[in-house]
């Protein structure tokens, strides 16, 4: 028997414990032995619900339980989570985690710790809620250097972004709606300013490199400047808006970005919408590789911890060693990315082909404003030739 303490009874927590509930008996099957639910730790108590009597609110109470086998952190923000999750390792328990915000920050020094205790310190759902990525990501892609990855890597984002295509839906309803369904960060701010997203690509980039990629270095952009008219620019060009996480090997050297992005039809991940998620990796042996699913959401997300939960209760005693050291990742220069840019300014065509040279007017029916494509220019070249315009807006061309 593996006895399981889960950390915070929210929409995460609460459905790890619902899986490994009803699909007990196939899960003891494939950990080799049945998986049971000892304690659960919130700050609230739960009256009625099936866990009402193991719910404890002392966290030393978990700490000091020897017959608790693997402690799962699903509460959420950097700490307390991280001294929890620090506390259990060094009692020797395997921890699992979907918290993000917490693998990006103390990734390294947690695995370490993990390695000298011989448990294992494993995070499947911190990227991509119910889709595989990190464990391929880590094994089924250990032959190759990867070149490059591109995700839609927000639930919450995706969310908006579809509905307000699709059905013209204001963003403030959209973002009350994906809350409501459990999708959106404790502070959505996390979510539509692009710091989930953030935090997601560099863990996925660290890992790709087996450095440490700060997440304060990724440049970060979110959704909450795209308006109405964006959209029906977007449309016009037969392309949609997507907030796209994403890095790229070039040489030597590794560049790093969140930030929404115009796609064509053309795109693989073009028809990734509503909640879903879809990560594209590029391996110099593989190729592509594509990964897609349900970005957030209880079910989903609790799904990717109980692989965890299965696979550390595979390991017991046995440290399966990631690699993700704490020497720093750095990142070419901002300035030196290379893109297309869409734009709109207040002004004309002579302005626009001024300050850029070649641009491809595009009309939406809006007199008040021009708008236009660039050709491929640097980040510090838009800067610069921007300068001299009043722009309302700029979305970056993937493609
Ligand atoms: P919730 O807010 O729904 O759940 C967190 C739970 O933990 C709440 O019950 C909260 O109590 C409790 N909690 C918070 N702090 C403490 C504490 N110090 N001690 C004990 N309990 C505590 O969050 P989610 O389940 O949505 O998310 C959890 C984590 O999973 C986050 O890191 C999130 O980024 C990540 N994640 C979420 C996904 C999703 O779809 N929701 C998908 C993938 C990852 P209270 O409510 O009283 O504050
Ligand atoms: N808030 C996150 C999202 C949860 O919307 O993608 C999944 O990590």
């Amino acid at each position: 028997m593996i006895n399981v303490s889960v950390l915070g009874y929210g929409t995460v927590g609460s459905g790890v414990v619902e899986i490994l509930r009803e699909n007990a008996d196939l899960i003891a099957k494939r950990a080799g032995e049945p998986i049971q639910v000892r304690s659960v730790l919130d700050l609230r108590d739960f009256p009625g619900d099936p866990v009402q009597d193991i719910i404890v609110h002392d966290f030393e109470q978990v700490r000091s339980d020897e017959k608790i086998d693997i402690v799962v952190e699903t509460m959420g923000g950097v700490h307390p989570a991280y001294e929890f999750v620090k506390a259990a390792l060094e009692s020797g328990k395997s921890v699992c985690t979907s918290n993000k915000a917490l693998v990006a920050e103390y990734g390294p020094e947690l695995l370490q710790t993990a390695q000298e205790k011989n448990v294992n310190f494993l995070f499947e759902a911190s990227v991509g809620g119910g889709i595989p990525i990190i464990r391929p990501l880590k094994i089924s892609l250990a032959p190759d250097e990867i070149l490059e990855i591109s995700g839609i890597l927000n639930g919450t984002t995706n969310y908006i972004l579809t509905e307000m295509t699709q059905n013209g839906s204001d963003f403030d309803s959209v973002l009350k709606d994906a809350q409501e369904k459990g999708y959106a960060e404790k502070d959505p701010t996390a979510d539509v300013e692009g710091y989930d997203a953030c935090r997601k690509i560099a863990i996925l980039t660290s890992l790709a490199y087996g450095k440490q990629l700060d997440f304060e270095e990724i440049y970060t952009e979110g959704i909450t400047k795209i308006t109405d008219r964006d959209i029906a620019y977007a449309k016009k060009l037969g392309a949609k808006v997507k907030i796209f996480g994403s890095s790229k090997k070039t040489g030597d050297r590794v560049s790093a970005m969140v930030a929404p992005k115009l796609i064509f039809p053309s795109h693989p991940l073009y028809s990734v919408d509503g909640v879903f998620n879809a990560i594209l990796v590029k391996g110099n042996m593989v190729g592509d590789v594509m990964f897609y699913g349900q970005g957030a959401g209880k079910l989903a997300t609790a799904s990717a911890v109980v692989s965890d939960i299965i696979d550390e209760a595979k390991h017991v005693n046995v440290n399966m060693k990631t690699l993700w050291d704490a020497e720093k990742l750095s990142l070419t220069p901002l300035d030196e990315v290379v893109s297309k840019f869409f734009v709109r300014i207040k002004g004309g065509k002579e302005a626009a082909e001024k300050a850029f040279g070649a641009i491809t007017p595009v009309d939406a029916g809006y007199p008040d404003e021009f708008a236009f494509v660039t050709e491929a220019v640097t980040e510090g070249a838009f800067a610069e030739a921007a300068q001299s315009l009043e722009v309302i807006n700029r979305i970056r061309i993937d493609g």
